[in-house]
């Protein structure tokens, strides 16, 4: 089977309702950025950057994958299908992709506050549980926080990522704005000889010569592409 990698980002999940970060009316002119997604914000304030997230995980529960994530899910008949996104939401495993990597963390998940990559002590919140207070406590007395990777820290996921992106046989990329690194750079491990779509309904400035855009929103982009992908 050929080897699809799709990096995604917001736009991804615009259409089941959550809003993306850089579009006018985004989450960052909502929030500050510096405030709520950087470790000196969470120091200065964890209260407000716990709540920040608290909100963020609830609204998992009032959206749904989108058509785009379904199409995703259903290519894995076709194809193996990896999954390198930014996004924190679980829309792609709920859409049915078996084979998802979070480079920006993961809403439903929480991990200590010393040691945030230390696998014995990041855990799974039940959806009945949604809610992290002050004074929740990790596996090492640390307070817990939101499993995120803010902006200042590593992105540990990166080299696993950049491995599976060397061995695609066919790149898509699709809903972000490409101005968020490491992510953006993975781009360029993609092989010359590897056909690379770009779904988004705004023009995105990419560094490659001959990317196929398709300039439509993530459904309609990926109907379209699903059609092509079959055909070849
Ligand atoms: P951005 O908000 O920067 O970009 C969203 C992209 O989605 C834009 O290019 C939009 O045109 C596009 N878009 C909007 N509606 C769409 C639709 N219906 N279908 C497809 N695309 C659509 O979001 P990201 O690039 O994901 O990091 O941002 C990257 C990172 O920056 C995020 O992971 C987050 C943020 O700060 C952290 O929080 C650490």
């Amino acid at each position: 089977m050929k080897k699809i990698v799709v990096l995604t980002g917001a736009g991804m999940s615009a259409e089941s309702g959550i809003d993306t970060f850089r579009d006018s009316g985004g989450l960052w002119d909502k929030y500050p950025v510096e405030q709520v997604a950087t470790p000196e914000g969470y120091h200065a304030n964890p209260q407000l950057v716990l709540d920040f997230y608290n909100t963020r995980r609830k609204e998992l529960l009032t959206v749904s994958p989108n058509e785009g994530h379904k199409i995703l899910g259903e290519l894995e008949k076709h194809f193996k299908v990896t999954i390198i996104t930014q996004n924190v939401d679980d829309l792609h495993e709920r859409g049915g992709s078996s084979d998802v990597i979070h480079l920006h963390g993961e809403l439903t998940k929480v991990c200590s506050t010393d040691s945030p990559n230390d696998s014995r002590f990041i855990k799974e919140l039940e959806p009945d549980n949604y809610e992290v207070k002050m004074g929740d406590l990790a596996g090492d007395g640390s307070q817990l926080r939101p499993y995120i990777v803010w902006f200042g820290e590593p992105v540990p996921k990166i080299e696993v990522a950049i491995d599976i992106v060397r061995k695609a046989d066919i790149f898509i990329i699709i809903g972000t704005s490409m101005n968020v690194y490491p992510a953006a750079g993975l781009l360029h491990y993609v092989p010359q000889s590897v056909p690379v779509y770009l779904i988004d309904p705004k023009q995105v400035n990419v560094s490659r010569a001959g990317v196929h855009i398709i300039q439509k929103g993530a459904s309609e982009g990926m109907r379209l592409l699903k059609k092509k992908l079959l055909q070849e």
